[in-house]
């Protein structure tokens, strides 16, 4: 089969279109002929060399995909050959096949098309698991949502909506924070000209927010304690501004506030096939109903991969990329 790996570590230019052996369905797996892949910040972090794949993952990057069930391992119940499903992978992706163990699998709704699909199962799993499964938000809450207008800015801004949560989202530029508006969140921050932790404090009437997603890391995090109302909790899951900060703890104890760390990735197999099924209850129907927009920015052709990451890199990008074959 045709598969991108990264010969070496650095820009686009290190990805490189190579012949890899068709994989099997194992027992319990189901082998997905890949319709697209979703492009994520892991997998420019791999093609740096700064995140290399978890022990036993693949070394071709791509971690998730959609597609058509090819065939079905021993012992794997709940697919038919032929169906429509998208799938999080630990690698793998950037392929004409993959296969997945069936837990984290789910079949694609009749009216979500199947490319676009590509985009929902790393978003999807890593906004359900830290903003309800971590941060326990809860409706009536207000959540603070960093590089709101990203992959995971975009769905997290809607199945916080969706869970009866006020959203506010910072941003780069006047163009990101009205694709967050139009998506549901109440109010846009542009960090690049406001104080972040001021303005939380004028739209909370000077409470803090319940729970903040952070993909800045280091560089926010003092802000974030600061932006934080009593009871909060931060989830940092990217550390885009560094990984190594200063916490005030006396802050954070008389905010009764908790700081929370995780990754999706290298989670195990059994966690990840949780996350899934929380995908599959709190956010699948709201896709299947029409109710969750999947925000495809560019889809690319496969033999354009490199194409796809310089436009990642460039960071214009609003919501997700897919390529697809
Ligand atoms: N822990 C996990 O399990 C997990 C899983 C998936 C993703 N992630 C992380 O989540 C983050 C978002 O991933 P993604 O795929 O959605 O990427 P993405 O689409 O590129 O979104 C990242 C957003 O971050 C913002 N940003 C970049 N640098 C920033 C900075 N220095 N300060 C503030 N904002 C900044 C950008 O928006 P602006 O232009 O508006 O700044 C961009 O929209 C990444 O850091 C990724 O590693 C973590």
């Amino acid at each position: 089969m045709r598969a991108f790996e990264y010969q070496g570590a650095g820009g686009p230019e290190v990805l490189v279109e190579v012949d890899r052996p068709k994989p099997a369905a194992g027992a319990g797996e189901v082998l997905i002929k890949v319709a697209a892949f979703g492009l994520n910040r892991a997998d420019v972090q791999q093609r740096r060399g700064v995140y290399p794949p978890p022990a036993g993952a693949s070394d071709i990057p791509g971690l998730e995909v959609s597609g058509t069930i090819e065939a079905l391992g021993e012992g794997t119940l709940g697919f038919t050959v032929g169906q429509n499903v998208c799938a999080l992978l630990s690698g793998g992706g950037y392929a004409q096949y993959v296969s997945v163990p069936a837990g984290h699998v789910l079949e694609v709704p009749e009216n979500v098309d199947v490319v676009d699909a590509a985009g929902f199962m790393e978003v999807a799993g890593t906004v359900v698991s830290n903003l309800f499964l971590e941060a326990n938000l809860a409706p009536g809450e207000t959540v603070l949502l960093h590089g709101g207008a990203g992959g995971i800015g975009s769905m997290a801004i809607q199945l916080a909506v969706a869970a009866g949560a006020k959203v506010l989202v910072t941003a780069s530029s006047a163009q990101k924070i009205e694709h967050c508006l139009a998506l549901g969140a109440t109010a846009g921050i542009n960090y690049r000209e406001e104080d972040f932790v001021e303005r939380v404090a004028e739209l909370t009437g000077g409470a803090g927010v319940d729970v903040i997603l952070d993909v800045v890391g280091a560089k926010y995090l003092g802000q974030n304690l600061r932006a934080m109302a009593v009871g909060g909790r931060l989830v940092v899951i990217g550390l885009q501004g560094g990984a190594t900060g200063e916490l005030n703890l006396g802050t954070l104890m008389a905010k009764r506030a908790r700081v929370i760390g995780t990754t999706l990735r290298a989670r195990p197999l059994e966690q990840k096939a949780e996350i899934v099924a929380a995908v599959k209850s709190h956010a699948l129907p709201l896709l299947a109903a029409g109710a969750l927009e999947l925000s495809i920015d560019r889809r690319f052709p496969f033999t354009d991969t490199r194409s796809a990451h310089e436009y990642f890199d460039s960071g214009i990008h609003t919501g997700k990329i897919v390529v697809k074959h």
